[in-house]
């Protein structure tokens, strides 16, 4: 389907709505049946029909036909956060005594699901490097198993899963994939294309755009979204709502535009830091010196604006020191937004109560935002500066 077409007019019925080009917010937390038949229609499929908003609304309907469509999927259901799209999906497929397959170092809420909150009702997992199918099919335990869990690229170490083969490998042993493709966004990756059943975001990232939204998303077939909907969609009501859907559906309008911005710039810049004689290494996936650029290169068609740094400095200090002149940069997690962001690792160092992190102190994640390039140059630059005694 075409992109226009999706971000312009699909789903919005506008013959409903006095041909309003902009949607309207159904700000109703339930809807009149004007007979006891529409009553039974109604209940016979809250998935479908507007009984109440925890089920379903006008305005959020909207934004599921974009997201499906974007992801090239059967239908989508939103959430008020990617972790609950991520929780209650994975809550929803799964049993007391069944196994679950995730890749190494997924994302930190998603680890705490699997690892702390999923235990307490008698479902385990084991995590794996996902760099490696052989390594995911021998922790695959047949019959116990029955999610794979992906996440690729991961949004710091930008590590890749082989999505074909891991849709292979799900068919082999009949598990149910899913992936938290926030890192791509559908504008740089369809991982159902490649065979992956279920398609997670952090919507607060790149599909709503603005930081101004906390949201989420799973998008697959009917048959799987309609067992979500049925137990922990329903049953949390972790829905967003209908004004979030609004801002949503109108940042998606210029999702494309947005990507493109964003991945030129980072290119640009990567191109300008790489060499720099204060920087020991830079990692994007679609530099040729990243250890899965073929992979990349074969599923994904970009990789948007993160990328990360290792500054070269003797001491963690001096790491601070260049963090404390930039004047661009927002210090902040997530991305996907206008604004440009850093996430220094020295920040998870020396937490009062906290042991300090595993990733070196010398990295950095940064986010290009929609900023010119020039300007987050010379930002760069005059931070550097400042350590380049
Ligand atoms: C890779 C990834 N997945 C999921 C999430 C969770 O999304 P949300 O913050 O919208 O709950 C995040 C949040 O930063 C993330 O980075």
């Amino acid at each position: 389907m075409d992109l226009s077409y999706i971000l312009n007019h699909l789903g919005e019925e506008r013959e409903h709505y006095f041909q309003a080009i902009s949607p309207p917010i159904i700000q109703s937390s339930n809807f009149h049946f004007e007979s006891l038949e529409k009553m039974r229609e109604g209940f016979a499929d809250e998935y479908s029909n507007h009984v109440y908003t925890r089920g379903n609304n006008p305005t959020v309907n909207i934004l599921r036909k974009k997201i499906a469509a974007l992801e090239k999927t059967e239908d989508s259901l939103i959430f008020s956060s990617g972790s609950s799209a991520i929780g209650a999906s994975v809550i929803s497929l799964v049993e007391s005594g069944d196994h679950i397959v995730c890749v190494d170092s997924p994302y930190s809420w998603t680890n705490k699901l699997l690892k702390k909150f999923l235990p307490k009702f008698g479902v385990t997992t084991t995590f794996v490097d996902g760099t490696s199918l052989k390594k995911i099919e021998e922790a695959i335990i047949p019959e116990k198993t029955k999610l794979l869990f992906l996440e690729s690229p991961n949004s710091l170490s930008f590590a890749l899963q082989d999505l074909e083969g891991c849709a292979k490998l799900c068919k082999k042993y009949n598990l149910i994939s899913l992936i938290d493709n926030s890192y791509s966004s559908p504008i740089n990756q369809n991982p159902s294309e490649l065979g992956i059943d279920l398609v997670l975001h952090s919507g607060t990232k790149y599909l709503n755009g603005h930081s101004d939204v906390v949201m989420g998303v799973c998008a697959g077939p009917e048959k799987l979204l309609r067992k979500i909907f049925e137990s922990a969609y329903m049953t949390l009501g972790t829905i967003i709502s209908p004004n979030d859907a609004f801002l949503a559906i109108r940042g998606m309008r210029t999702l494309p535009l947005r990507i493109e911005k964003s991945q030129t710039t980072c290119i640009k810049l990567i191109e300008w830091l790489g060499p720099h004689r204060k920087i020991e290494a830079v990692h994007y996936p679609f530099n040729e010196d990243f250890p899965q650029y073929e992979l990349a290169k074969k599923q994904m068609k970009g990789c948007g604006g993160l990328f990360s740094f290792y500054l070269k400095a003797e001491k963690i200090e001096e790491a601070e020191r260049f963090h404390s002149h930039l004047k661009c940069f927002l210090t902040a997690v997530s991305w996907g937004g206008h604004e440009s962001l850093i996430l220094p690792a020295a920040g998870f160092y020396k937490i009062p109560g906290l042991p300090d992190s595993v990733i070196p102190w010398n990295y950095f994640r940064v986010y290009v935002g929609l900023e010119e390039f020039e300007y987050l140059k010379a930002d760069l630059e005059q931070a550097l500066e400042k350590i380049d005694a």
